[in-house]
């Protein structure tokens, strides 16, 4: 007779229960150590992941600058550099901006001295972290910092211009400054002089020299070049004529 135990054939009830421990339990463990192996790989993978994410976020803007046609670099000016700036700054008045201005070092120097200074540049991290500087050191109400391509800018209101570029750049920033800037302008060029304008100050020495033009002296040379090249050909029409 088939009785409680199961009857015949049946599992015996000791075995049933055993098999219950193991069909159960163990796979609920090892159910149990899979999640949690999971668990960690998902976070493993999750920190890896937001860590490269933050690594390209973070050097991108970095890097692009490099990549672009002209190769402009995050390279700070030196302490002596900024005080040969500054020195070039003496009895000048009016707006001042830096050109690809990093980290916001020479706008802040000239806000400390009285500037109502800008500074335009292509990476958003050296952009935030000049407006914090400025506002460590006091000076955000005359120090202001775009995040902005400096070949899509305009620089005819500033009446001082300070740039710390690449040779490469030189002849094209040139011809921009010359179209845009007022008589009563100057130029201040770190490390690199322009390629054409011949410079009416100059202080440092080796990488910290720094040029100053005035642009009412390039103004004045290429009126002269003008009116020369005009009484040369017109010299050599009247030898034509008689
Ligand atoms: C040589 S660093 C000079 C930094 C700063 N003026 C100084 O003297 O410490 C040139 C800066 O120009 C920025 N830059 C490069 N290309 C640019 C562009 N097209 N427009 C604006 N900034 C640019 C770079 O990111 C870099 O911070």
């Amino acid at each position: 007779m088939a009785g409680a135990g199961g009857g015949v054939g049946g599992t015996p009830p000791g075995a049933l229960k055993e098999g219950r421990q193991s069909g159960s339990v163990l796979p609920t463990s090892l159910e149990a150590s899979g999640l949690k192996k999971s668990g960690w790989g998902l976070l493993l993978t999750g920190i890896v992941g937001g860590t490269l994410v933050a690594v390209y976020a973070v050097a991108t803007p970095f890097i692009t600058p490099a990549l672009r046609r002209i190769c402009l670099p995050f390279v700070p000016a030196t302490a002596k550099q900024i005080e040969n700036v500054v020195e070039m700054l003496r009895s000048r008045r009016g707006p001042l901006v830096d050109v690809g201005s990093g980290d916001g070092r020479i706008v802040i120097a000239a806000a400390k001295e009285g500037f109502v200074a800008a500074g335009y540049e292509l990476n958003p991290w050296l952009v935030w972290y000049s407006r914090y500087r400025a506002w460590r050191e006091g000076v955000q109400d005359l120090a202001t910092f775009y995040i902005s391509d400096l070949w899509k800018v305009t620089f005819s209101q500033y009446s001082n211009v300070v740039v710390f570029g690449v040779p490469q750049m030189m002849p094209h920033l040139e011809k921009k400054l010359e179209v845009e800037l007022e008589g009563d302008a100057r130029v201040i060029a770190c490390r690199f002089p322009f390629p054409n304008w011949t410079p009416d100050q100059v202080t440092g020495e080796g990488t910290d020299t720094v040029w100053a033009y005035d642009v009412s002296t390039f103004q004045r040379k290429r009126r002269d070049a003008l009116t020369d090249g005009r009484c040369a050909s017109s010299r050599s029409l009247k030898n034509k004529m008689y």
